[in-house]
């Protein structure tokens, strides 16, 4: 797998707020960044990186088109703009951030010219966000499946997502969590919180545990250094068997994100 396993989420942030959070992020150990054209913060990211006084090398880059972005003769760009605001020449994953709302661009278009930019070393991978079933068979159909590295998608304890998850492991493709904590919401869960106590764990480290357990990659965001680093941990937590069944259970397809503009018929 290339996509990491573990990442810093940086939705949200800006100015020195993500800056401070990138900081303390590498000095940490953190080595993949999740950003988006849309976020506002591309310039910030890549204020924060070329002070960070690590190789640039060492680092795993993600960004994400923006839709207005999609169409065959923008999208490249839009790219060439992220990298320049990123200060590099290339990122290592560039997504699809979410489908073309009413389907204005096809996903063969979009798909084409991202694969584009990867054949011109532009970004090192390639791959789609917040999904469907449908809309990956359709990606799927445009450039192969070998060729997407990742869907990113809503993914936590309250939303397993299974029929996204399912399919995506029939192709081979790779799924990233975002949201994760379920933006804070299922820290507060008592079963979580019982499993927590038993591996003398936080309910953070408990859900990114989980969810990289079932093979996922995970990109938690945090302004607070204390969580960056308790967050981090969740790589040396093992939960039993009994305790991903027990998890498993507390699916009650509970979405967060799905803005009216740009949500797909959700599976
Ligand atoms: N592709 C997409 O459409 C999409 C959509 C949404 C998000 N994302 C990506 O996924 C990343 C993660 O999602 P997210 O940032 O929305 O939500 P999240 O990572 O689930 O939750 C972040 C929230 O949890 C808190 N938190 C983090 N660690 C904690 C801990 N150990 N204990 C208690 N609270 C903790 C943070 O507050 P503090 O700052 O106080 O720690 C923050 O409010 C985003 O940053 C973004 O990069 C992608």
């Amino acid at each position: 797998m290339s996509v990491p396993a573990f990442g810093l989420g940086t939705f949200r942030l800006k100015g020195q707020t993500v800056i401070d959070s990138i900081r303390s992020a590498i000095d940490l150990g953190y080595r993949a960044i999740d950003t988006a054209q849309i976020y506002g913060n591309e310039a910030d990211v890549g204020e924060a990186i070329a002070a960070a006084g690590v190789p640039r090398d060492v680092l795993y880059l993600t960004t994400k088109i923006w839709t207005e972005n999609y169409a065959a003769d923008k999208l490249i760009p839009s790219l060439k703009d992220s990298l320049h605001k990123l200060r590099t020449d290339r990122v290592e994953l560039t997504l699809i951030h979410w489908p073309s709302p009413r389907g204005a661009v096809p996903v063969a278009e979009f798909m084409g010219a991202l694969a584009e930019a990867k054949a011109q070393g532009l970004t090192g991978e390639i791959g789609v966000s917040n999904f469907t079933v449908a809309l990956m068979r359709e990606a799927i159909a445009a450039v192969g499946a070998g060729q997407i590295a990742t869907n990113q998608v809503e993914l936590h304890p309250y939303l397993q997502n299974r029929k996204v998850a399912d399919f995506a492991r029939s192709q081979g493709i790779h799924l990233t969590s975002y949201m994760t904590l379920g933006y804070g919401k299922v820290l507060h869960d008592p079963l979580i919180a019982e499993i927590a106590k038993r591996h003398n764990a936080t309910p953070a480290q408990v859900t990114l545990a989980w969810a990289m357990q079932l093979g996922y990659s995970v990109i938690p965001s945090s302004t607070k250094r204390e969580n960056l680093e308790g967050n981090l941990r969740a790589v040396d937590l093992r939960l039993s068997d009994a305790d991903m069944a027990a998890i498993a259970t507390l699916d009650r397809n509970q979405r967060i994100t799905s803005p009216e503009s740009l949500a797909p018929a959700w599976d």
